[in-house]
């Protein structure tokens, strides 16, 4: 019978989350250590969902999904073909709750699948429109920086509306993604900023300019390859976010741990509040001892990664 294949990696963010929904630039770079891959197949009946998070009828599917549920729907709205018939498999590698774009990334993969299903090219912008409808249901008020970090092969320099740009490399850079093993909710997180934006305009609005200067001064540190900078640019952000209160004691306990470790810098990456975070590692020999300490010390998942030129 009928298959189709769509497929779509994760994303981690460098610096400037939060600060981003409130108009100030972000970096993110895309993540393809994980990811998820969706299989469409020509089932009779409603439209059904077999994943690890759920498995049944869309028509059933627990609040959660709504979002995806309302992407799947307007996806075949737009492609004009009926809304049943179909079985979306959804099989993902992207911890969700863990600030790695679960969400954006499996409407992305859905929406390839279904755009593939209909032998239809899906442009970028037809992607991003659809994808953005399920992150107004898992985020509330997305920038779209996830959305378009995971449609992106290059490293995106991202401002609320202006177009998305690209940023070159001056040189590799050594990464590190660990999961402090809390569950965090971007939602929450996001409106618990927008809250204290509310009670101290000043003193918050303040903060978030400062991490849009800190990424400002990040993209050129990464063009001009100088990650010694760049490390102290992301420790910076982090006692930021910080005062924002997005980051907890379990992040900073890995975050600290990093630092005395040598990584040149670390801060936690994506919504916060539990998730995971993001270290600069000196080099690749570095990279690699650091992760296995990191493990050791107990994180729930560590993924280094070299992010080439
Ligand atoms: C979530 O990955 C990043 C946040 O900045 C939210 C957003 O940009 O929509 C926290």
């Amino acid at each position: 019978e009928k298959t189709a294949i769509g497929i779509a990696h994760s994303k981690v963010i460098l610096i400037g989350e939060h600060a981003v929904v409130h108009g100030q630039p972000a970096i993110a770079i895309p993540f393809p250590l994980i990811g998820v891959e969706t299989e469409i197949e020509y089932v009779p009946g409603t439209v059904k969902m077999d994943s690890t998070f759920y498995h049944g009828p869309l028509q059933h599917a627990p609040k959660e999904l709504e979002g995806i549920v309302e992407c799947v729907s307007k996806s075949c709205e737009y492609l004009g073909i009926p809304y049943k018939d179909l079985l979306i498999r959804i099989n993902s590698s992207v911890p969700p709750g863990k600030g790695l774009g679960s969400s954006a990334s499996v409407a992305i993969s859905v929406i390839r699948s279904l755009f593939h299903y209909c032998e239809r090219e899906c442009s970028p912008e037809d992607l991003l429109k659809l994808a953005n409808v399920a992150e107004t249901y898992a985020h509330g008020a997305p920038s779209g920086l996830d959305t378009l970090t995971i449609t992106s092969d290059k490293p995106v320099w991202y401002k609320k509306d202006n177009p998305v740009e690209h940023i070159e490399l001056g040189e590799d850079l050594h990464f590190i993604v660990a999961d402090s093993g809390r569950f965090g909710d971007t939602r929450t997180s996001v409106e618990s900023v927008a809250n204290l934006l509310k009670t101290a305009p000043h003193r918050i609005h303040s903060k978030i300019e400062r991490i849009g200067e800190l990424t400002h001064h990040a993209k050129e540190a990464l063009e001009k390859a100088s990650k010694q900078f760049l490390g102290q640019l992301l420790n910076e952000a982090q006692k930021e976010l910080e005062t924002l209160g997005v980051s907890d004691a379990g992040l900073n306990k890995l975050i600290r741990f990093a630092r005395e470790e040598g990584a040149l810098g670390a801060k936690l990456t994506g919504g916060g509040n539990g998730g995971c975070i993001i270290a600069l590692a000196q080099n690749e020999v570095h990279s690699k001892q650091l992760a296995e300490k990191l493990r050791r010390f107990g994180a729930a998942a560590v993924w280094p990664f070299v992010l080439k030129k």
